[in-house]
């Protein structure tokens, strides 16, 4: 059995754990930023960065002691190099690198899009080929075909803001709170679409864009400020899961994937889950889903996509802005 350590500090959260080779998780510890940050509304890059310092080590002694395993059980350590914050990357690969040197370890730099790819092969989880990907984050809004387990053509990215990135400007302006996504589902929830928005490029290819139904919601909280906040999510995530919806039909249409693989922080969305899950059913398409605890940002996915790199040469170099289709 072969354990990696993986370690992921893109964002807000420090979060490291071990993995073997059949993807099961031995331990994942994350320490959370949401209470550094929920008075902004937002991420602040140098509290990021400074929170991460003090999290990281004590995050990674509670994961190697839940997991029963010390430096000598591990085969190599993966590490974000990108993309994300610079200064919050930079705690990461520099904390790897020293462990590395210290245990005698190799140490890669993994790129954390495709870390949400391969969130889907943990415990359990399958892949056939070839594979449409949809990666719906917070940094991220993408299509990608890949014809078998190592090959990957972007087919479409966002424009503008990212989904994730409008679920979360859309909890602020509702009142909802940070972080934004599960605020706003659980508000959807209890909420009926009476009003209908902007389904942004729709039919038109695979490109996405979100910037235009953010603010067509700002107008209407504008326009309407006694709406019915749960009404106003309701509508909202309505508008979003036809676009997600509707280009993965499209997709799967042109492709003829064996499966559809849907991850990053919005496949946490329980209405995308159902969505993707009826959609997949009606086309005879198997649907790839990360466990629900793997779908956000998190160590465990960082340590899978580390088998893609074993052997290679390893790259410690930090790329804020490193694409899905570069290992
Ligand atoms: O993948 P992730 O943890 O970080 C990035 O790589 O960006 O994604 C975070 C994004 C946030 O925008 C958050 O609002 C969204 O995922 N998110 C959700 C849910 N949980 C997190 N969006 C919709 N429904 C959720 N339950
Ligand atoms: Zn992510």
């Amino acid at each position: 059995m072969t354990l990696i350590l993986g370690i992921e500090t893109s964002c807000d959260d420090t979060s490291v754990a071990v993995v073997d080779d059949a993807g099961h998780v031995l331990a994942c510890k994350t320490a959370s930023q949401v209470e550094v940050h929920e008075g902004y509304g937002g991420i602040y890059p140098e509290f990021a960065s400074r929170a991460h310092v003090a999290a990281i080590i004590p995050t990674l002694e509670a994961t190697l002691k839940a997991a029963g395993v010390g430096p000598d059980d591990l085969a190599a350590i993966g590490v974000t190099r990108g993309p994300g914050l610079i200064g919050s990357l930079l705690v990461g690969l520099h904390t790897a690198s020293g462990l590395g040197a210290g245990w005698g370890l190799p140490v890669y730099g993994v790129n954390h899009l495709r870390g949400h790819l391969r969130s889907a092969l943990l415990e359990g989880g399958r892949v056939d080929y070839p594979a449409i990907v949809l990666l719906a984050s917070g940094g991220h809004t993408l299509i990608a075909h890949m014809k078998d387990a190592a090959s990957m053509e972007l087919v479409g990215t966002t424009r503008d803001d990212s989904v994730g990135e409008a679920y979360d400007k859309v909890a602020r302006m509702l009142g909802l709170g940070f972080p934004g996504g599960p605020a706003v589902d659980r508000a959807a929830k209890i909420g009926t679409a009476t009003t209908r928005f902007p389904r942004p490029m729709l039919g038109k290819g695979f490109e996405f864009s979100f910037s235009g139904l953010k603010s067509a919601v700002r107008r209407h909280m504008e326009q309407h400020p006694e709406a019915h906040v749960p009404d106003v999510a309701a509508a909202f995530v309505a508008a979003c899961m036809d676009v997600l919806l509707g280009k993965c039909k499209a997709a799967i249409e042109r492709y003829l994937p064996a499966s559809l693989i849907v991850v990053g922080g919005v496949s946490a969305s329980p209405q995308l889950r159902a969505g993707m899950a009826a959609l997949c059913a009606d086309k005879g398409v198997h649907l790839a889903l990360p466990p629900l605890a793997w779908s956000t940002d998190n160590g465990a996915m960082i340590a899978m996509a580390t088998f893609d790199y074993l052997g290679s040469a390893p790259s410690l170099e930090v790329d804020p802005n490193l694409r899905i289709d570069v290992l």
